[in-house]
């Protein structure tokens, strides 16, 4: 599976916050936002990954993350030269995704929760036996702000629809999708919605016609978090600094991933801790790479 994070538009909702800085850079309590969706594609095995940017933006992303070596992983860069929908990530990123399937992930969802990377490796795998497409599904009270879905009982998604002004369900699809290799032909043949944009929605109702679009529900005890205003931002920072100070632990930590997966060593690991030795993630870093080595000497 090839992973995508679109992590491009103009971020107007977060003025003045986001003229001179992406969106998908700010802070979110410790890391950049963009670590989050990253490291839903890495929990998901995925290691080939191409973050989608505007033209201003991608160079900082590039200084930000480089080639992905030090994790393991490989980072690759494209362009989306204006914000012409979420679809056209699958247009940009065709010869990326080559003939494999594909997992796309906005730059700006944050997912956390119990047996995720399960879940996702789950998917991931039975996409590699079977045809269609997988997507998240969070209750929300607010669903006329998403894509909202239907499931049947045994989660085939039976409608999608965009923003409905009367949503049929409390279902937000979530910025989280996996798709079979006919996405990039999909997303070809797509036209333009009414507000001028590749929407994913109308991928997502191409498979959900074919019969073939699963809906997991993440439900209760998950977070989906939204970034989308100062204050569901602000939010988001203070429930990862709650739940990291409580357990000890931090989420979406790259480094720790890219461990765990035994993708780098710990001695690797420890020294790109060291490189950022003066924040606690750069100190939690140096930790786990140490007690990741004891363990492995005690096998
Ligand atoms: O977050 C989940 C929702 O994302 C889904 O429920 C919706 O079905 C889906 O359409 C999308 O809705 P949004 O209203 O959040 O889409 P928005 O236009 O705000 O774009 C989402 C992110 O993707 C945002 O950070 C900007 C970025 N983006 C957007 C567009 C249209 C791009 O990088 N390129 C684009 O062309």
């Amino acid at each position: 599976m090839k992973g995508i994070v679109l992590a491009g538009g103009s971020g107007t909702r977060l003025h003045p916050v986001t003229r001179a800085v992406s969106k998908q850079l700010l802070p979110v309590y410790d890391k950049p936002m963009i670590y989050y969706p990253i490291s839903v594609l890495m929990l998901t095995g995925v290691r080939e990954i191409l973050i989608i940017s505007t033209p201003n933006d991608l160079p900082a992303f590039q200084r930000l993350l480089g080639d992905g070596s030090e994790l393991g992983v490989e980072f690759s860069y494209a362009e989306q030269a204006a914000p012409n929908g979420l679809a056209e990530a699958f247009i940009i990123g065709a010869d990326h995704v080559g003939d494999d399937t594909a997992a796309l992930v906005l730059g700006d969802n944050i997912f956390h929760g119990q047996q995720f990377s399960t879940m996702l490796t789950d998917e991931a795998h039975r996409l590699d036996q079977e045809k269609g497409c997988v997507l998240f599904g969070y209750p929300v009270r607010d669903p006329e702000r998403y894509g909202v879905g239907e499931a049947d009982e045994t989660g085939r998604l039976i409608s999608i629809e965009e923003k409905p002004a009367n949503p049929r369900s409390n279902r937000a699809i979530t910025g989280l999708y996996f798709y079979d290799n006919d996405v990039l032909d999909i997303a070809r043949r797509l036209n333009p919605s009414a507000r001028g944009e590749l929407e994913i929605t109308d991928v997502n109702r191409a498979y959900v016609e074919r019969g073939d679009a699963r809906l997991i529900d993440l439900g209760r005890g998950f977070a989906w978090l939204d970034t989308g205003t100062h204050e569901s931002l602000i939010e988001a920072s203070q429930y990862v600094q709650v739940l990291e100070h409580r357990q000890g632990v931090r989420f979406a930590c790259l480094e720790e991933i890219a461990l765990v997966h035994r993708w780098i060593a710990p001695e690797q690991a420890y020294e790109l801790g060291k490189q950022q030795g003066k924040s606690g993630y750069g100190l939690y870093v140096m930790d786990v790479a140490t007690r990741i080595q004891l363990e492995g000497t005690n096998v």
